[in-house]
């Protein structure tokens, strides 16, 4: 600890002369509560050294940020106040988080904190403060004060918010409203990579109408105060892929399903609840077994009529499959039924695929620009399955167009699910995007096939009748012209470190 009286008793006793480095240490905002800041400390160890002219080092041998309430963001501030300062060297508590099984002391789980001073969660996936000193040289990271500012809220300004805001739909949607002149509140915990350029160049075109907030939806206190001046919201923030579902359900339950939960009752609190679209998924229809399917030509397509002529509507009965198909879907009927209960100004758009500009897209989520991105790096891509299998296609800018009438109609929509995707008319094969792709960047794609993925589905085609009818709406892009723009805006970007992280871990 920082105890200057002892450090003088130690001189005193003549302890000193043997030494050649005093180390300190300390664990802002976790276990030390009446924090002083490290320069404060600092300058108490060196009034002491001055005091007895002495010239051994100062080593902060233990210091560390705890994320057991997800605040990644300040875990990373903590860490580059620590490399400002003038001392000898700093040792950062600790590289992985502990095993949530593993016993801290005495066989007692003793506080939650001390499970959570990782740079990597337990599961070894990155937090933020890895991600980002993997990707860029400490001073680059300094740069970006945006990053380390949220917008004082303690005004009465009213604006949209945007959960998973700095996200590929969120940043289309931001800049709708961004290019009228109205302000957006990007609530966001940049745990998606790539992410942060989405924010950084919202930042950078829209200036201050940008208000941020970098938090988890998790954190309910933040939600809170987030939805406190919202007039109305849309909730995109999740964990998004159904593969990293399986990995840990329950990290996947607490974002989607909490998460949801945590806007909603901050919502109740409102006197007058702001509306709020949030994004549901296909997968709340589970993997349709039961639909009769025929391959025609490089796709399968339903033997019924009706259903390869409209696709699949809301009346289609829910089974949620994989732990992000339950989590996704539990968030969708609390969404409903928090309009039924509550009379919460609030509707469920279950999306099927969406793709376009500011898209990361990796393997797990985000496929059209992650085949793209492949393309145009002359990559090898992976298609699990025979290739056949179809999806509808909806280009973001129609999505977005989508919002805003559901926003507009809330009052007539709330409490309603609405399939919204690219319809009949944009439905393809993966092989037949795959063309398109090829055509679009004019590459040649070397494509390799694997065994089907668990829980996909064959044919998905959003039947989209049901929000036509209420808001006259109708996707307008098609989709080789769609694919182009979505060319000419990743031929232009800097390609994020989507790939295994490569800090060294000599550990
Ligand atoms: N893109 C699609 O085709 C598609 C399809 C179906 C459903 N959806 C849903 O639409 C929404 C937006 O999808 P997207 O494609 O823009 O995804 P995205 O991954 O680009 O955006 C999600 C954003 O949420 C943020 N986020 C993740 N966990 C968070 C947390 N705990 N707290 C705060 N922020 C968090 C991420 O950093 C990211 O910026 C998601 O809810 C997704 O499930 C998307």
């Amino acid at each position: 600890p920082i105890d200057a009286n002892w450090l003088d008793l130690m001189f005193q006793k003549g302890v000193m002369k043997y030494i050649d480095a005093v180390g300190i240490h300390g664990f802002p905002g976790v276990f030390d509560a009446n924090w002083e800041g490290w320069e404060e400390n600092l300058n108490k160890i060196k009034q002491v050294f001055s005091n007895h002219k002495c010239k051994s080092e100062i080593w902060i041998t233990e210091a560390g940020f705890s994320t057991w309430q997800y605040d990644e963001r300040r875990q990373l501030e903590e860490y580059l106040k620590l490399t400002s300062l003038n001392v000898g060297r700093f040792y950062w508590y600790g590289l992985k988080d502990l095993d949530p099984s593993m016993a801290t002391v005495d066989g007692f789980h003793l506080d939650e904190r001390e499970y959570h001073f990782g740079m990597k969660h337990s599961n070894g996936n990155p937090k933020m403060i890895y991600r980002m000193l993997e990707m860029e040289p400490i001073e680059k990271i300094k740069e970006k004060t945006w990053m380390f500012q949220n917008t004082n809220q303690d005004t009465d300004e009213k604006y949209t918010l945007i959960t998973g805001g700095s996200g590929f739909i969120g940043t289309n949607v931001a800049q709708h409203y961004l290019l009228l002149g109205k302000p957006v509140m990007i609530f966001d915990n940049l745990s998606k990579p790539g992410v942060e350029q989405n924010l950084q160049w919202l930042i950078e075109k829209y200036g201050k109408d940008v208000k941020i907030e970098i938090a988890d939806i998790r954190n309910e206190f933040a939600v809170k105060k987030a939805v406190g001046n919202a007039e109305q919201i849309f909730h995109f923030a999740a964990q998004v892929a159904l593969t990293t579902s399986i990995i840990d359900p329950k990290n996947d339950f607490d974002i989607n399903a909490m998460g949801t939960l945590n806007i909603l009752n901050a919502m109740t609190k409102q006197q007058t609840p702001p509306s709020l679209v949030f994004t549901s998924s296909n997968k709340v229809y589970g993997q349709m077994e039961d639909l009769d399917l025929e391959v025609s030509g490089s796709k399968y397509l339903p033997s019924d009529g009706e259903l390869n002529k409209y696709g699949i509507s809301e009346n289609r009965k829910l089974e949620f499959h994989s732990p992000y198909g339950c989590s996704k879907g539990t968030a969708d009927q609390y969404v409903l039924d928090f309009a039924r209960t509550f009379a919460l100004p609030a509707t469920a758009f279950r999306l099927s695929c969406v793709y376009g500009p500011h898209q990361y897209g990796t393997e797990d989520q985000g496929w059209v620009a992650h085949f793209m991105l492949n393309a145009l790096n002359g990559k090898p891509l992976n298609i699990y399955g025979d290739g056949k299998q179809v999806r509808d296609l909806l280009y973001v800018e129609d999505l977005v167009e989508a919002f805003i009438l559901a926003q507009a109609n809330i009052s007539n929509i709330a409490g309603q699910p609405f399939n919204i995707g690219g319809g009949p008319e944009n439905a393809l094969s993966l092989i037949n995007v795959l063309e398109m792709i090829s055509k679009a960047s004019k590459k040649e794609i070397d494509v390799k096939y694997s065994p089907w993925r668990e829980r996909d589905q064959k044919y998905y085609v959003s039947d989209i009748r049901k929000f036509e009818l209420a808001t006259g709406w109708l996707p307008k892009t098609g989709v080789a012209t769609g694919l182009e723009k979505l060319y000419n805006w990743l031929k232009n970007i800097k390609e994020p470190n989507l790939k295994p992280s490569t800090i060294k871990e000599n550990f």
